[in-house]
């Protein structure tokens, strides 16, 4: 599922960074949450974590959705919805008093889904890299 939400990942790299997880090696995600269908299938994950600064957000400490996902056999049955209420009782449980995402401005279904889930669109950013030493 890892590597259909994030493609430019190859399934080795995603691999690692699931076992680093697991070890307690990881900064981050902080957690992880599942989601599973009637038949203990794993249907979806949320990956969360707390950041410091979230764009639009006031509080120093913000639950923060760093990935969410349902198999596209699953979609639309209120996996995703379920998954982000289980989130935000997550970060409640952390003393964050607000819960911020993100997606990319082509993805109208994230788009969509944040907004039914509650979520208020606060921004627009583009994210530039250099690099900062010679190879
Ligand atoms: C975003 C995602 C996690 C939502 O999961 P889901 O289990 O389908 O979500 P839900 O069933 O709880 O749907 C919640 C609401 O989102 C909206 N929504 C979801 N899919 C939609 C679609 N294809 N078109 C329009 N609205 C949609 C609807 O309002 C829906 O409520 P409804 O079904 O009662 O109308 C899932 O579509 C997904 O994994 N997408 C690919 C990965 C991705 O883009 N992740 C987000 C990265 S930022």
């Amino acid at each position: 599922m890892r590597v259909a939400l994030w493609p430019d990942g190859s399934e080795a790299e995603h691999r690692a960074d699931v076992e680093r997880f697991l070890a307690g090696e990881a900064a981050e995600p902080q957690t992880v949450l599942l989601a599973e269908d009637r038949d203990q299938r794993v249907v979806g994950f949320a990956e969360l974590s707390i950041r410091a600064y979230a764009e639009g957000c006031r509080s120093p400490r913000v639950a923060y959705l760093e990935g969410w996902f349902v198999i596209p056999e699953a979609r639309r049955q209120g996996f995703g919805r379920a998954l982000v209420a289980a989130a935000e009782e997550w970060g409640r449980s952390q003393g964050c008093t607000e819960f911020a995402s993100d997606a990319h401005p082509d993805n109208d279904v994230s788009h969509a889904a944040h907004l039914t889930a509650g979520f208020t669109e606060v921004g627009m950013v583009r994210c530039f890299r250099k690099d900062l030493y010679q190879r």
